[in-house]
């Protein structure tokens, strides 16, 4: 299966995907990384692992349409049939989810629905919260909305500091994601359209 992987930053889950690929453990081609900062250090890691990038400016395009149909012509240049973001920090458009519908997934720092969007380990962390957790879910218009696929809870210590449990959280997503990755392609259940998943 060739996949994309979409990053805005750092790129550790990103690498955690490299490492699993180039051990052998998971059967997937990471065929592109697509990034919106062209300064972001992903695209340094997708460089070591010799992965293809398209990075791009947002603001050199007229609208998310213009750009999303750029993404759309590369993945298709690629023959990418499914979507990883890992710390892609924008919303999918009409574009972009019409092509990919059902083949895209994300990984979040909360145990959603609770603390969507942007900073979840601060907002967790400021409702004083004594769970929060990891969750790899479908991704659909809204903000960190789509079909769950899959959760994992992380205590929050009386003592934890953000980089502790920002620590705690990264190491659970580096596990989680790469082999939630693995059975969704073995599975070939690339889609949350219910027809098909009910097949
Ligand atoms: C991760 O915590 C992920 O859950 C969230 O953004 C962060 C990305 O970190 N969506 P990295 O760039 O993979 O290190």
């Amino acid at each position: 299966k060739k996949i994309a992987v979409f990053a805005s930053g750092n790129g550790s889950n990103f690498q955690a995907i490299i490492d699993v690929v180039q051990k052998g453990e998971l059967k997937a081609d990471i065929a592109l990384l697509v990034c919106d900062k062209p300064g972001a250090f992903a695209i340094q890691r997708a460089n070591a692992a010799r992965i293809p990038t398209f990075s791009f400016s947002p603001k050199e395009f007229s609208s998310k349409e213009a750009y999303e149909k750029v993404i759309t012509e590369q993945l298709t240049s690629y023959g990418v049939e499914f979507i990883v973001l890992a710390g892609y920090m924008r919303l999918l458009g009409p574009t972009l989810l019409g092509e990919y519908s059902g083949r895209i997934i994300n990984i979040h720092p909360s145990l959603l629905p609770a603390f969507p969007g942007k900073d979840a380990i601060g907002q967790a962390l400021e409702a004083k919260a004594q769970w929060t957790g990891v969750t790899i879910h479908y991704v659909d218009e809204g903000m960190d909305t789509g079909p769950i696929i899959v959760q994992e809870r992380v205590r929050i210590d009386n003592k934890e500091t953000r980089e502790s449990l920002q620590q705690k959280i990264q190491k659970i997503e580096h596990k989680l994601y790469p082999s939630i990755l693995q059975m969704l392609l073995m599975r070939g259940e690339v889609t949350n359209d219910k027809k098909a998943r009910t097949n």
